[in-house]
């Protein structure tokens, strides 16, 4: 092969977003791919499971980081990376989206003279308060070649002075997934049977960022008014290992078992299964959203910030920042009353994994 690239992936959504990509490079035949798993993500429901669903190949190495504060999950990161790239030499390392993984791979990177991709450049939630939004500014800044979803994540780029020249609006690699998983799962997947739910009679809700986890009162609003949604549409909630912490301590998860269904992490195949026959997604993830706008389902954003504005001016998002559970009740019922967002579809064509592909070839020279 002409050129050879390393693949950094840490967290659940960057195994999803590696297997198009990935797929695309080695159908191409240029470029040979190395995967490395930074271990931020270790549950076998977090991690192995979508390497199966997904049939990525199993990593070249996992660095076993775990959990951690930031500055040591990050630095934990930074060495094992560091490390390996003195080894494999590639001629660029791919990374992807906002996570600690994100960030300290692209440093390791850059700081061993190794050209950085970021995949998913240009998102801004312009709140530096969350670890992300500090993971994505400084990603970009130090990146080569800066991948961008849709022309508002391009825009943010220009608007902070980075140069036309490492910029490529590819479209969304999530879409390419949700095309060819969303068919697998409508025939595969049996998890609206076995969880005992009826297309188009339920809402799947997730929370785990920090910013609603961490926040006792924050918690407490959020799956107070989720239970009271809860009282009128079955709610679906598989719920992260940080979330099931969370609710264990405030002492929740009694009060709201009976009223919400919460269960463990699902796969791919079952979680694209359960958005695309949702009523209403409820979510503060950054991905799930615009999984949902990809399926043609609503959303309600436990967040202050449109991550995808698109998604919030086409009317298939509303925000619904910090409240009471009256106001968070108040925001999910009026979604479900709400007409359907508008025809526009800012994401590309499916075909992000070859442009990808194409990107990174035309940045080796191959
Ligand atoms: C991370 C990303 C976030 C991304 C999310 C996807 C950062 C700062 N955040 O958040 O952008 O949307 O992944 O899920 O990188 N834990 C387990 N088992 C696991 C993974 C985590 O028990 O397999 C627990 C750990 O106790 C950990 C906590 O969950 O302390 C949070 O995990 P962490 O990796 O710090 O961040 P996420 O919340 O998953």
């Amino acid at each position: 092969m002409a050129g050879r690239v390393v693949h950094i992936v840490g967290a659940r959504p960057q195994f999803v977003k590696l297997a198009p990509v990935l797929a695309a490079l080695d159908a191409a035949g240029k470029i040979s791919s190395r995967i490395v798993h930074t271990g931020q993500h270790y549950d076998e429901t977090m991690s192995e499971r979508f390497f199966d669903e997904l049939a990525i190949r199993a990593p070249d190495i996992n660095l076993g980081v775990g959990s951690g504060s930031h500055a040591a999950q990050t630095g934990a990161i930074m060495v094992g990376v560091e490390r390996d790239l003195a080894e494999s030499r590639p001629d660029a390392v791919l990374v992807y989206g906002d996570t600690n993984s994100t960030l300290a791979g692209a440093l390791a990177a850059a700081k061993s003279q190794c050209p950085v991709v970021h995949l998913e450049a240009g998102v801004r939630a312009r709140d530096f308060n969350t670890p992300e939004e500090i993971n994505r500014v400084a990603t970009d800044r130090i990146s080569s070649l800066l991948l961008a979803v849709s022309e508002s994540s391009a825009a943010n780029l220009r608007r902070e002075g980075l140069p036309e020249s490492q910029i490529a609006v590819v479209g969304d690699v999530m879409y390419d997934v949700a095309l060819s998983i969303g068919r697998r799962a409508a025939a595969d997947s049996t998890i609206l049977d076995r969880l005992g739910v009826t297309p188009g009679a339920y809402l799947l809700a997730t929370v785990h960022r920090a910013g609603n986890t961490d926040d006792p009162g924050r918690l407490d609003a959020i799956f107070r008014g989720l239970a009271q949604a809860g009282e009128i549409w079955p709610v679906i909630m598989p719920l992260h290992p940080r979330t099931r912490k969370a609710l264990d301590a405030a002492g929740l998860t009694d009060s709201i078992a009976g009223r919400l269904r919460l269960i463990e992490p699902v796969g791919y195949l079952d979680m694209a299964r359960l958005t695309a026959a949702a009523r209403l997604v409820v979510s503060d993830s950054g991905g799930l959203p615009k999984e949902a706008f990809f399926h043609g389902v609503r959303s309600v954003l436990l967040r202050a910030d449109a991550l995808w504005p698109e998604l919030v001016e086409l009317g298939w998002s509303d925000l619904l920042p910090a409240g009471s559970a009256e106001d968070v009740a108040a925001g999910i019922l009026g979604a479900l009353e709400a007409p359907p967002g508008r025809e526009g579809f800012p994401y590309g064509k499916g075909d992000a994994g070859p442009r990808v592909a194409d990107a990174v070839a035309r940045l080796l020279e191959v």
